[in-house]
């Protein structure tokens, strides 16, 4: 995407709306930074999810009374903004999860392991995907004798894209691959990697997980077979996630969950699914969680996700531009905002990611450390860790300059 004509948004407007933004630690200012594990979340949705245990809490679809009624309309309600966000033909594409790393394991497990995979089957993937797009496809390789292939990354933190033509035969039969890195930042080339897969006749897999919070998805551009995210990295609730996929691949997926409502009939040792999408959201779904999801993209919807991704991109460009001026700080990914979401993995020579991220608390300074759930992408950099601020739409150049301070804090400390 094109970094878009400079979008700076209303940060002191969307701090009001986020009640935890407005306390201090150890009475320093909260500088939030790790969005990219979780985000916080407005005042609309903490009202939202309250509401409904308030004025409508019942069960969806089962009820006949009119609270029933009520709580199955603001949850297929829900399903259909979802749709609406990231351009699904229709909201029977849209099932409820717990979270990406649910939806990546329904997929490996329903569409591979239960379905479409044959021993000597490949399986593509890349060395930089999160822990929760390595470990499921690796159910399928142990069960079923799946070959695994990884896409390598460049120093510079993209793909290596002509090795991925030269891994693709005929035997691939899924591509799965991450939109965005929760490490690097990348922005991966999903539509050119999902048009490759189908040339050879695979399917094509994506987490989102950090990409939906932050930029414009459309499912039918990227032409994603499946694609998952997490509600709770996009100002929604925890334990509430997505998985989109195409409805005929959905028809084509065995459930993860059996149990009650994803069942059309059950009898003593048989019984039929429910519809797609109903058949994967077996037992009660978490109504507040879909509710509240559901709030958190009218929110981001009325900011609009190309001014979301704008503004991230500024902010990350600025904080890259700081950080690059700091002798023995080393940041990864791509130094091009065009290429890269707002997630920068920093190390500092002499300092442990972990006293980083201690020191910088001690500043009110909240940001992630450790590998990230990216094992193998921390062994290609040769890297046991790195400490890593996330940016959102409630931070801004303050925050960006309270963390250049805090690591200046940090390298007096170890000087
Ligand atoms: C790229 C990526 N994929 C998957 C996940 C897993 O998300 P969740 O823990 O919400 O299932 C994360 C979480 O950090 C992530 O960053």
């Amino acid at each position: 995407m094109a970094k878009p004509a400079k979008v700076m948004l209303n940060v002191p407007a969307i701090k009001a709306d986020f009640p935890i933004l407005q306390r201090t630690i150890r009475d320093k200012r909260l500088v939030y930074l790790d969005s990219a594990a979780t985000s916080q979340k407005p005042k609309q949705v903490i009202d939202a999810t309250s509401d409904f245990y308030s004025r409508y809490n019942a069960n969806v679809h089962r009820a006949i009374y009119e609270l029933g009624e009520e709580s199955t309309r603001e949850y297929e309600g829900a399903r259909e903004k979802i749709a609406a966000f990231i351009q699904a033909k229709s909201p029977t594409e849209i099932a409820f999860t717990k979270s990406t790393t649910e939806s990546l394991n329904l997929v490996a497990y329903g569409y591979g392991l239960k379905g479409k995979i044959q021993k000597g089957d490949e399986i593509v993937g890349t060395v930089m995907e999160h822990h929760s797009n390595h470990v499921p496809w690796h159910f399928v390789k142990d069960h079923k004798g799946a070959v695994l292939k990884y896409v390598d990354v460049k120093d510079d933190g993209t793909l290596r894209m002509e090795q991925y033509d030269d891994l693709l035969t005929d035997r691939t039969k899924i591509v799965t691959v991450s939109l965005c890195s929760n490490v690097l930042g990348t922005i991966n080339p999903v539509k050119e990697i999902a048009k490759r897969a189908h040339e050879v006749g695979a399917i094509c897999v994506v987490d989102a997980a950090q990409a939906a919070p932050h930029m414009p998805i459309d499912v039918q551009d990227l032409d994603a077979d499946f694609l998952a995210f997490s509600g709770h990295k996009m100002l929604g609730p925890t334990g509430i996630g997505v998985l989109y996929g195409k409805q005929e691949l959905f028809e084509a997926t065995e459930p993860l969950l059996g149990g009650g409502e994803m069942i059309r009939e059950v009898h003593l040792g048989s019984a039929k699914w429910n519809d797609v999408p109903y058949k994967f959201e077996g037992g009660t779904p978490n109504i507040a969680g879909a509710i509240g999801l559901g709030v958190a993209v009218d929110y981001l919807t009325k900011i609009g996700m190309e001014a979301v991704r704008g503004h991230e991109m500024e902010i990350t460009e600025y904080a890259l531009e700081k950080l690059a001026r700091l002798k023995g700080v080393q940041t990864y990914g791509p130094k091009d905002v065009k290429k890269r979401a707002g997630v920068v993995s920093f190390t500092i020579d002499g300092a442990h990611p972990h006293d980083i991220a201690s020191i910088l608390d001690v500043e009110g300074i909240c940001v992630r450390s450790g590998h990230h759930c990216a094992q193998p992408l921390m062994e290609r950099f040769n890297l046991p860790a790195t400490a890593r601020a996330s940016f959102y739409i409630y931070n801004d150049m303050d925050d960006a300059d309270a963390l250049v301070a805090g690591i200046k804090k940090v390298q007096e400390v170890f000087a």
